[in-house]
């Protein structure tokens, strides 16, 4: 009998950072190769930030804080929910945590009991159906498809819904595809989802201020005002302050879900932490016109990746309106043969492919629950994506 739990069989370790490491690993054996595996932004964390932190540790706030955030965070947050999303919360609203992947694991835990289903539109964040399935409850995937821009549409949502289902988990801009939903698009699944009552609403929001040209970001308890009793709108610091290491999420929802995951932080992390929360202050409430710079820094680069797959034999890369990441479909190369005689299956063969041979790290569409595709991260600089880009087309290329 194994030592470790089972709950571990349930579960797998995340694709996104294996890819990561493996290409780290190949790098460290002096092979060159190009990382678009990572899901953060390569700027650096701004200064104004970095001195609110620094001035946090002077000023002595090294100890443990509230469970669940500060009272000066909490209300940073409540600031930024009402600026920019026209949603307005009290304290008792509001969750402090650390990382937006600790905010849905908490929320899964402390809602969910055995044979409860969670809508996961596919493709999805390889996390969401790993954090369900260790909270005990059954993903139950949603696929979309190329044709619908990776979007899940209302008849899709409708048709996932049981008496069973706890949670409808809803990301846009959506961390693998890009796809970012519309007003629109928003309020037809809240239709939807206001015909089902027993259905809550998970937004993660966390690529909110990366998006592109005329698309106007929106949330769903915005949108359906209805919703926002039974919506938990989630958000964090790390893609749009580029803060990943600072490990900081947030949310807004039901004082008794919040109470309820404030429980189980008490018993397993505790607070976030205290110098985190003053950063994250500053970052809530300090200059945001930094953001739509950088989002334009990553348009250009969007553009370019497109339109360099695009020109890639086999490749067929959709142009989506936010998040830092193309999710292309390599249909075209499935069945080829690579020089070496090996038959590509699948997009998994794909991708080592790639990286075996022309040393282009990218997270095959399986991992997101969706195939046949695969990941490109663009959060890395111009010169590196043209190189791995060319590489991709070179790769393509020598497919028979
Ligand atoms: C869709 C989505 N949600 C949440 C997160 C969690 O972010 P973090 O835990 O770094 O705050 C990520 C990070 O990759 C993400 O892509």
């Amino acid at each position: 009998m194994s030592f470790l739990s089972t709950s571990l069989d349930r579960i797998k370790p995340s694709a996104t950072i294996a890819v990561t490491t493996k290409a780290a690993e190949l790098r460290a054996a002096g092979r060159d190769v190009i990382g678009l595996g990572a899901g953060e932004p390569d700027f650096d964390t701004p200064d104004h930030i970095k001195d609110a932190a620094v001035q946090a540790i002077r000023d002595g706030h090294t100890k443990y804080t509230a469970v669940d955030g500060t009272p000066a965070c909490k209300d940073a947050v409540i600031e930024k929910f009402q600026r920019e999303n026209g949603l307005t919360f009290e304290r008792n609203q509001i969750t402090v945590n650390s990382g937006g992947k600790h905010t849905i694991y908490n929320a899964m835990m402390a809602t969910l009991n055995a044979g409860d289903e969670v809508i996961i539109p596919a493709p999805y964040w390889v996390s969401y159906p790993d954090i369900v399935l260790l909270a005990g409850g059954t993903p139950v995937i949603a696929p979309t498809s190329i044709d619908t821009g990776f979007k899940l549409t209302p008849e899709m949502l409708e048709a996932a819904i049981t008496p069973k289902t706890k949670w409808f988990i809803f990301n846009s801009p959506s961390n693998p595809s890009g796809a970012a939903y519309s007003e629109n698009e928003i309020r037809a699944l809240g239709d939807v989802l206001l015909r089902h009552p027993h259905v809550h609403i998970f937004a993660d929001d966390i690529y909110e201020h990366i998006t592109y040209g005329d698309f106007a970001f929106k949330t769903m308890a915005q949108v359906v005002p209805d919703l926002q009793p039974r919506t938990l709108t989630m958000n964090g610091v790390a893609k749009a302050y580029a803060m990943t290491g600072w490990r900081i999420g947030y949310a807004g929802g039901d004082p008794a879900l919040i109470k309820a995951m404030a429980k189980i932080q008490s018993q397993s992390t505790s607070n976030p932490s205290s110098i985190s929360q003053a950063a994250t202050v500053a970052a809530l409430t300090g200059p945001q016109d930094f953001l739509s710079e950088r989002a334009a820094v990553f348009q250009d680069r969007r553009d370019l990746v497109v339109s360099m797959l695009e020109q890639a034999d086999g490749i067929s890369c959709p142009r989506p309106d936010g998040a830092f990441y193309v999710y292309p479909s390599v249909a075209g190369c499935i069945g080829k043969h690579t020089p070496s005689g090996k038959k590509l299956q699948s997009d998994e063969d794909f991708v080592t492919y790639i990286l075996e041979d022309f040393g282009v790290a990218a997270v095959h569409g399986a991992a997101f629950g969706l195939s046949p595709h695969f990941r490109v991260s663009y959060a890395t600089s111009t010169e590196a994506l043209t190189e791995a880009c060319r590489r991709i087309q070179e790769a393509c290329s020598e497919l028979t």
